[in-house]
């Protein structure tokens, strides 16, 4: 196989996939979706390796639910029970487990750009299931999927992305992505933790909540510098999504969130199950979209 047909199967980030690419990875996974039956031979006789330099708990198991649901063989991989305590680098232990024969490589890391640097490397197509703050294609995938089965299409739609974006790799996928499908998006986040580099408005809280889709962000403590949140009340005050602030929503609004949720700061309680909240059909639909892009790589 040649390096161009590898690039095309690998995913690496939104940014760079065209609109169609996108397009038909969304209909593949309603394709997924719709099919009654729970395990397929599709994958059969291949070995998927999802290996987590960071921790996971939906995309980890999302995709080996996927990856199981298509017939295909799974390694687990997570760096706290892995040679990675001893020192063992991530390109030693992605190039260990291709030697041993992986087929397609899923992989979270901390820090942004080994993973571009990885996929140069590596000969097996590799998938981001997240890469410090930089990318996280199947998280916004399944947000888009979420959002085209609610309203229809994305087209016209105006998206607002509200909370901690600095330290957010949805947010960025989901701008990325959004914007080549015609969709309005907006950041509303404090002024410490906006992303000046990017091309976006920010609105504030009031503006927000006439959006068509209000994705919340989780505050992301486990990076930030000290001192970045005064207090959870805070922020829960000026940036929460409060049951008050959500009775404010048009009815056809939707609520959204990645998870995992810090309840009570950035969204209460009461709402993560509300009728407009989208939060857990989110983690549904995620498993439909892993199937469709671990096939894509290894078709
Ligand atoms: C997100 C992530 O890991 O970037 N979670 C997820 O994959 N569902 C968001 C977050 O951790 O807040």
């Amino acid at each position: 196989m040649t390096l161009t047909q590898l690039k095309q199967r690998s995913l690496l980030g939104l940014k760079e996939l065209s609109q169609e690419e996108i397009e038909s990875i969304l209909d593949r996974a309603a394709y997924w979706e719709n099919h009654e039956t729970k395990v397929h031979h599709t994958l059969q006789g291949k070995f998927a390796a999802n290996m987590f330099f960071e921790n996971s708990t939906r995309t980890r198991f999302s995709f080996e639910v996927a990856e199981k649901r298509l017939g295909a063989e799974v390694l687990n991989f997570s760096a706290a029970v892995s040679s990675v305590q001893k020192g063992e680098s991530v390109y030693d232990t992605v190039r260990t487990l291709e030697s041993m024969g992986i087929d397609v490589g899923i992989i979270r890391l901390k820090p942004i750009g080994v993973l571009a640097e990885l996929a140069t490397k590596i000969k097996v197509p590799l998938i981001n299931a997240g890469d410090g703050n930089n990318e996280h294609p199947t998280q916004a995938l399944l947000d888009m999927y979420t959002m085209r089965k609610h309203f229809g299409q994305l087209k016209g739609l105006t998206v607002s992305i509200v909370g901690d974006v600095l330290h957010s790799r949805v947010a960025r996928s989901n701008l990325w992505a959004l914007q080549k499908f015609g969709v309005k998006v907006n950041f509303c986040s404090p002024p410490n933790m906006q992303a000046s580099e990017l091309d976006v408005s920010y609105v504030s809280m009031d503006e927000a909540l006439k959006s068509d889709v209000v994705m919340m962000l989780r505050v992301q403590l486990e990076r930030h510098e000290s001192g970045m949140l005064s207090s959870a009340e805070s922020y829960r005050e000026h940036y929460g999504l409060t049951v008050e602030r959500a009775s404010k929503l048009a009815k056809h609004a939707i609520i959204m969130h990645p998870a995992p949720i810090n309840r009570n700061v950035e969204i209460d309680d009461e709402l993560v199950e509300h009728p407009q909240s989208r939060i857990f059909p989110q983690m549904e639909n995620g498993v439909p979209i892993r199937m469709a892009v671990v096939e894509r790589a290894l078709s």
